[in-house]
């Protein structure tokens, strides 16, 4: 069993959350997706009418927010003030707004914190504890005793973004879903606070040619190794 954290990064569409599950299902661990956490933030911004990019309102609604978040890899879900926002989070409209949300330093201090606390606490109950984001071996968990960057060509990230949009039932647009993640790839490794980017230990691992099995099996040897 794996003991610790795995810390899981990289931009969207590189498959992250699904192996950081798969991962974390099979190696008997705990499993927490930061960038759903700050989905919902953003979903509690647009159904509250802030604008995302007001920095003082949206650090205050996140401070008044209830916001759950299921670490069972098993039965993954999201909770705002209650009500399940699994889906609702997942939509073109979050994406537009959320890495606006994300830029706000003191929401990114709320939730690091909340994060850590989640982290050490799941690694008390199960041992350990697969973390996938952008700022999780840099920042999160910096000690972290294995920390992967995954990437992969923006062009296979919006096709495997489209491919889980269709299974999910949405419209998709691939050339829009193609500049909406070139756009918060820009946003997100371009701003101040604790910028997408891999720790300078981190091992990068391109997925543009890899199945998610095929990177299930990478990083089960990884964990293998330092887990
Ligand atoms: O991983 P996902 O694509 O769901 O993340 C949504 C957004 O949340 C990212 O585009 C980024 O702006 C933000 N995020 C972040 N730090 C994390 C995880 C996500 O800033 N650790």
């Amino acid at each position: 069993a794996l003991r610790g954290v795995v810390a899981l990064d990289g931009p969207s569409g590189t498959g992250k959350t699904t192996v950081a599950r798969k991962l974390a299902a099979n190696l008997g661990a705990g499993f927490l997706d930061t960038g759903a956490m700050y989905r919902v933030v953003t979903l509690a911004a647009l159904e509250a009418d802030v604008d995302p990019a007001d920095a003082a309102e949206v650090a205050s609604l996140a401070e008044r927010l209830r916001l759950d978040i299921a670490t069972d890899p098993s039965a993954p879900g999201a909770r705002l003030d209650g009500a399940d926002v699994g889906e609702s989070i997942r939509t073109a409209r979050v994406d537009a707004a959320v890495s606006a949300v994300s830029a706000v330093p003191e929401v990114r201090e709320l939730l690091v914190r909340r994060q850590r606390a989640i982290i050490a606490e799941t690694v008390e109950r199960v041992g350990g504890i697969v973390v996938d984001g952008r700022d999780i071996g840099t920042v999160v968990a910096p000690d972290a005793p294995l920390k992967v960057f995954l990437t992969a060509s923006s062009e296979v990230r919006a096709a495997r973004r489209g491919a889980q949009d269709t299974a999910a039932g949405r419209p998709v647009d691939q050339a829009a879903v193609l500049a909406s993640v070139r756009r918060r790839d820009e946003l997100d490794s371009s701003r101040a606070t604790s910028p997408l980017r891999a720790a300078d230990d981190a091992v990068e691992l391109d997925t543009s040619e890899l199945s998610i099995e095929q990177v299930l099996t990478a990083l089960t040897e990884l964990a293998g190794h330092r887990g």
